[in-house]
């Protein structure tokens, strides 16, 4: 039903425009309280075996939606009645701010691909934070909010740019991170240097207390998939030292050798500069997890996303040291069924695995490849 779907209207339409329309579909679902129920029914997670203390918090299972689909929190109860776990807004900015100009998502549906550049188009942290404040829960689902530097911002005020931002959102946040992997605005990614990390992350963790004192918010940071393997070791280390509570590995990438041979050399050229995500990204967002894992062991909560498209590539994350998983680009090909199936598929394998919880498969891999 969704491929027909996908065949006959979103791939005929601009990626953006077909994104706004499917998630305009998915909360109007959401508003409609009989729709929302039989759809939440048939699709959310039930199986008990999959729920996940991570975090501190209790997730129905390990499976959520990646950043950057609900940017101004707009839909949560609708993507959590699809069966997302934890739902990721954002990234959100100090500033509302436009994004780069159109065309700015391209499909490259052969390589089940996406490339984009949108450059944090968001209504800013004061209009989300507003947002977050009025949302009446319909459905339960962990929160998570992603924080970015604002594009007119230049590099030496950024630390208050994201204290800006943490000061209006930590109190709605269920778990916050801090973003500093988007390859689409300009300098950002710099900001992933030791030298310049540890002061960001500090001055980030002391706002969420200034601002939140009845519970301690918790916070992550999110990396590139770019970053050489020494710099992955030293975010993970710096990462132990401030007693950050997670890691979400990756971004998109800027790369485009994992690129099969099915998108032509030519269009990949047209399309320009943006993050890549999607399948080609599989291989390396793995790595970069089992490095992690490798490295911080369970002392910190890793989030594993990139190329993730099936209960399979899932299951190999948790057994790489993922304690949550994300997605973003298969949900785009595969549609509302996709969190399901996921799920469904996550519960049979933990159900024929040599594991007794979903905890116990946490990294088992990676601690067996290093025993
Ligand atoms: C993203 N992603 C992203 N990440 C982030 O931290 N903040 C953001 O605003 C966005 N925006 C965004 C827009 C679009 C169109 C895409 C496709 C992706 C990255 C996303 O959260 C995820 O890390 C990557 O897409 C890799 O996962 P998938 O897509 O391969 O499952």
């Amino acid at each position: 039903m969704y491929s027909l779907l996908f065949r006959l209207i979103f791939r005929r339409m601009d990626p953006e425009q077909a994104h706004h329309l499917a998630f305009s579909w998915i909360r109007l679902a959401a508003r409609t309280p009989v729709l929302r129920s039989a759809v939440r029914a048939a699709l959310a997670p039930r199986y008990a075996g999959l729920r996940t203390t991570a975090l501190g918090l209790g997730h129905a299972g390990p499976f959520g939606l990646a950043a950057g689909f609900d940017k101004n929190a707009l839909g949560i109860d609708g993507l959590a009645m699809l069966g997302f776990s934890h739902v990721e807004i954002g990234t959100v900015t100090a500033q509302p701010q436009p994004g780069n100009p159109r065309k700015r998502l391209f499909r490259l549906v052969r390589d089940r691909a996406l490339i984009n550049r949108m450059g944090f188009n968001n209504e800013g942290s004061a209009a989300v934070a507003a947002r977050l404040g009025r949302r009446r829960e319909i459905f339960p689902v962990v929160v998570g909010v992603n924080i970015g530097k604002t594009k007119a911002v230049p590099e030496e005020e950024a630390v208050a740019d994201y204290v800006t931002s943490t000061e209006r959102l930590a109190a709605r946040a269920d778990y916050l991170v801090v973003n500093v992997s988007s390859p689409n605005t300009p300098g950002l990614r710099n900001l992933q240097a030791v030298e310049h990390l540890r002061p960001l992350l500090s001055a980030v963790r002391e706002a969420a207390d200034r601002s939140v004192t009845d519970r301690r918010v918790p916070l992550l940071v999110k990396i590139a998939p770019d970053l050489a393997d020494e710099d992955v070791d030293a975010v993970a280390d710096l990462a132990v030292e401030l007693g950050l509570d997670g890691i979400i590995a990756t971004n998109t990438t800027i790369a485009r050798d994992g690129l099969g041979l099915t998108t032509d050399k030519a269009t990949v050229e047209e399309i320009g500069a943006g993050g890549l995500s999607g399948a080609p990204l599989k291989a390396r967002s793995l790595q970069v997890l089992r490095r992690l894992y490798a490295r911080v062991g369970d002392r910190i909560t890793l989030v594993g996303v990139g190329g993730i498209e099936t209960a399979d590539d899932a299951w190999q994350r948790i057994l790489a040291g993922a304690t949550l998983v994300q997605g973003y680009s298969g949900f785009i090909y595969e549609g509302p069924r996709w969190c399901r199936k996921i799920n469904a598929g996550l519960a049979d394998r933990l159900a024929r695995s040599p594991y007794a919880t979903l905890a116990d498969a946490v990294g088992a891999e990676t601690r067996k490849a290093a025993a």
